[in-house]
């Protein structure tokens, strides 16, 4: 089973957050309670194809061992004859955790040999990885070639349902919450979006381009020159499909983006030479907020402003209540993965959306409607 143990750690390699272990435990548990032999296989951070103990899966073995109460066997390495008899021994029920895919370059080129050593492992192909998904790497894509059975896990499969769902039948009204500093890292997921939503809230620092573009003075702001025009042309774009594209009345101005920063908030129309816009100001949060209170769907990607810094941060954590009170009545509240997960749970609100992905590359690639190969390639 490919999971996407790619978890953050912190200097003393304890793990920060273990959602993506906690997600893969439903396929896990299926296969141990049902007497399966499980070898399960991840990567861990970007090692560039050698070996490299910082990079270790270990710290995720223990994490696991402790959410299913039993032995977890690591293994140190992921091919070889010594795995391989690692593996012979496992007994029914029993797992082992191989070491980090990505120790070895062939992984990521998608080696073919290295493919079929992994797919010689097990008799069964499970990919539970979401995270990896949009990655064509020996153990998503390639692996698939040398297996009879190659299946979606539960996360997979749930993943699916409400990115796919979103995308391909939402319930009306859909509103997209879209941040980020930058149009280029977002546009491809606007143009699909727009084939399917009802209105798009617009925060981050991506911003600034679409005011630059209408002629407002935006001051020390972060700007992308070169996409001033492609700023205009999604609004009249926007405008030509009866989209309703909004973008912030007020913004929250500092002098400088420190911790201890002095900001205050201010209308677009009159930000002075020289300050920064961080954030989407109270307004602008309110009546983001009443828009996501008047949708059926919301799906978010992307945060409103500088939300690492707690006097930048209001407009992020203001949009996440927001869809926790969207939630309460009733809508489908989607969090598109990364940053924006890791505001939610900065609010403390993860447990009041409906779906959070364990995805960040892959769930963009997934809402910019582009095929993720590692899913493309199973066959059920
Ligand atoms: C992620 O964290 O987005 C996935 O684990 C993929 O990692 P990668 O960007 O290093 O391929």
């Amino acid at each position: 089973m490919r999971v996407d143990f790619n978890v953050p750690l912190d200097s003393s390699k304890k793990i920060t957050d273990d959602k993506r272990i906690v997600e893969s435990l439903p396929s896990i548990k299926k296969v141990l309670e049902s007497g399966g032999r499980l070898i399960l296989m991840s990567h861990l951070g970007r090692p560039k194809g050698k070996v490299n103990a910082d990079y270790s899966l270990a710290p995720a073995a223990l994490r696991l061992a402790e959410l299913l109460e039993c032995t977890v066997t690591m293994a140190k390495d992921c091919v070889g004859t010594e795995v391989m008899k690692q593996v012979l021994a496992l007994q029914d029920g029993e797992v082992i955790l191989l070491e980090n895919l990505r120790f070895h370059p062939e992984e990521e080129a998608n080696d073919p040999d290295f493919s079929r050593e992994l797919a010689s492992l097990g008799e069964v192909y499970v990919n539970d990885a979401f995270g990896t998904a949009h990655r064509a790497h020996a153990s998503t894509e390639g692996i698939t070639h040398y297996v009879q059975t190659a299946v979606a896990g539960f996360l997979i499969e749930r993943e699916l349902l409400y990115l796919g769902k979103a995308l391909q039948e939402p319930e009306r009204p859909f509103v997209a919450i879209l941040g980020g500093s930058k149009i280029s890292g977002k546009i491809d997921v606007l143009e699909n979006l727009f084939k399917k939503v009802d209105t798009v809230l617009i925060g981050g620092a991506m911003v600034f381009t679409f005011f630059k573009a209408q002629g407002y003075e935006i001051g020390n702001s972060l700007v992308e020159e070169s996409k001033i025009e492609l700023a205009l042309k999604i609004l009249e774009e926007a405008k030509a499909k009866g989209i309703k594209l909004l973008l912030p009345t007020d913004v929250i101005l500092t002098a400088e983006i420190s911790a201890t920063a002095d900001c205050h908030p201010e209308m677009i129309t009159s930000i002075p030479e020289g300050m920064i816009g961080v954030d989407i100001g109270p307004l602008t949060t309110e009546a983001y907020r009443n828009e996501i209170l008047s949708a059926r769907t919301v799906l978010w990607n992307g945060p409103m402003g500088i939300f690492e810094i707690d006097n930048f941060a209001a407009g992020t954590l203001g949009v996440a209540h927001a869809m926790a009170e969207a939630t309460a009545k009733g809508a489908t509240t989607i969090i598109g993965g990364g940053d924006s997960a890791a505001a939610v749970a900065k609010a403390g609100l993860a447990q009041e959306m409906t779906h959070i992905s364990t995805g960040g590359g892959a769930s963009l690639e997934f809402l910019e409607g582009k095929e993720l190969p590692g899913i493309a390639a199973l066959n059920d």
